[in-house]
């Protein structure tokens, strides 16, 4: 049978990693596959000196690629939203598959882009959006299709995560660890996608569809990112039994679906409270399967380029097959996702770990329990700290009960009002996982 034939757009760290790993494993991927792959054309910016791309025509001009009629399968790594819809949409009108590794496309234009390759009969497989290559797409949307999913949550963004680790275990400070981040590859072209939980929130985004039934809603989803974590705070919570992550959130409930990003208090003893360093996990709760926890490699290069291999040997599969017997791009038929709404933060429900910086008086400690105990905010631990040399004041840090964010939010506007509580109050999420 003759090869199928590939594009590749964009020859940075995936598309690098997979023109190697498509080169080296040629003759087990084909085994796989049941046809050879050939890279027919790669449309690339500058040369990767990591590859070797002698013989292998090459191209400045994506659309060349995507319009080039040799090509059965276009993979797209270029990243960003604008010239890689442009070029997604147009491969899929050229009546191409397409492979891609791009969460902020998905997450931002996955529903218009599905829609597209409905029409066209095409798969746009995005295996390696998710979490470098950890296969957790498929086992969501394949492996536990039995299942109503109850609620997911991920550590899924890899420099984040190297951030958080390195804080923790070396005290090392944030822009030295975000910059060697940078220099292995596994920060985003823009690192605030990383910091701020934007990147995660792509990523939690395809994954709530995937496991939920439900359109892709990036807009709808909360994002808060680590740059205002203390090593104080890393160490309160550890000294209360937690470790600090930066988890997406997934969980659905009767009145809608909380998506969320945000650095979260998770007890230590849990397998997901330590993963550390660039490694991703996702945890998934299913009402026949229980819990299940994926973990491997988030980012870099070949990790990233196995998921998209793996989705390339998917495609080559289901050439023959009929579009209507496919597994649907978002895991559920196209005309039975559900409306269920996105809850906004507020109607969204955690236990909370506050910090309070307070003055050094007797009554603090009963007019913090007053309020809350007015709002219905259960206390479930608090530890005060030792008046603090630089500034007199006394940390008073409390974990609270689960508890609707709003009360939350009016607790910590009638803290801050206190004459005796210096500042911002700290508030950190708290979930326990079980
Ligand atoms: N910047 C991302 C991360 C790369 O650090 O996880 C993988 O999506």
């Amino acid at each position: 049978m003759k090869p199928v034939k590939v594009g590749i757009c964009g020859l940075g760290t995936v598309g690098g990693g997979t023109f190697n790993v498509l080169k080296r494993n040629a003759a087990e991927i084909a085994r796989r596959a049941g046809r050879d792959i050939e890279v027919a054309q790669i449309a690339l910016r500058s040369q990767n000196p990591q590859c070797d791309i002698t013989g292998t025509p090459i191209t400045s001009d994506v659309f060349e690629l995507v319009d080039n009629p040799e090509i059965d399968i276009v993979i797209e790594l270029i990243g960003g939203y604008t010239l890689a819809r442009e070029l997604v949409l147009r491969a899929i009108d050229n009546g191409k598959h397409v492979v891609t590794a791009n969460k902020a496309l998905i997450a931002v234009h996955g529903n218009e882009i599905f829609a597209r390759a409905r029409e066209k009969g095409v798969i746009v497989a995005f295996e390696a959006a998710v979490a470098g290559g950890i296969p957790v797409i498929k086992a969501i949307r394949e492996g536990l299709a039995a299942n109503h999913i109850n609620w997911l949550a991920g550590i899924i963004n890899g420099t984040g995560n190297f951030i958080l680790s390195e804080m923790r275990e070396k005290g090392r400070a944030f822009a030295d660890v975000l910059a060697e981040a940078q220099a292995l590859g596994y920060a985003e072209a823009d690192p605030t996608f990383d910091v701020e939980g934007i990147d995660a929130a792509h990523k939690l985004t395809i994954l709530a569809s995937i496991a939920f039934g439900i359109p892709l809603q990036f807009d709808k989803a909360y994002t808060e990112g680590i740059t205002k974590l203390t090593t104080a705070d890393v160490g309160y919570a550890e000294a209360l039994g937690y470790r600090i992550k930066h988890l997406g959130v997934a969980r659905r409930t009767a009145a809608g679906i909380e998506l969320r990003v945000h650095p979260t208090l998770i007890p230590a003893d849990r397998l997901i409270a330590n993963v550390n360093g660039v490694m991703n996990a996702v945890m998934v709760n299913g009402d026949a399967a229980g819990s299940t926890l994926y973990y491997g490699a988030g980012a870099g290069m070949e990790p990233t380029a196995s998921s998209v291999i793996a989705d390339l040997v998917d495609v080559v599969r289901a050439l023959t097959t009929d579009p209507t017997n496919r597994v649907p791009h978002l895991a559920f038929q196209p005309d039975l996702l559900s409306d269920h709404p996105i809850l906004p933060i507020a109607a969204c429900e955690s236990a909370y770990y506050l910090r309070i910086q307070a003055k050094d008086r007797p009554g603090v400690l009963a007019q913090v329990a007053s309020i809350l105990s007015q709002r219905g905010i259960n206390i479930e631990s608090i530890m005060q700290k030792e008046v603090e040399e630089h500034d007199g004041l006394v940390p008073m840090i409390l974990v609270t009960h689960r508890v609707v964010e709003a009360r939350i939010d009016e607790a910590l506007a009638a803290l801050e009002a206190l004459d005796d509580v210096v500042g911002k109050v700290m508030r950190i999420r708290v979930e326990q996982l079980n």
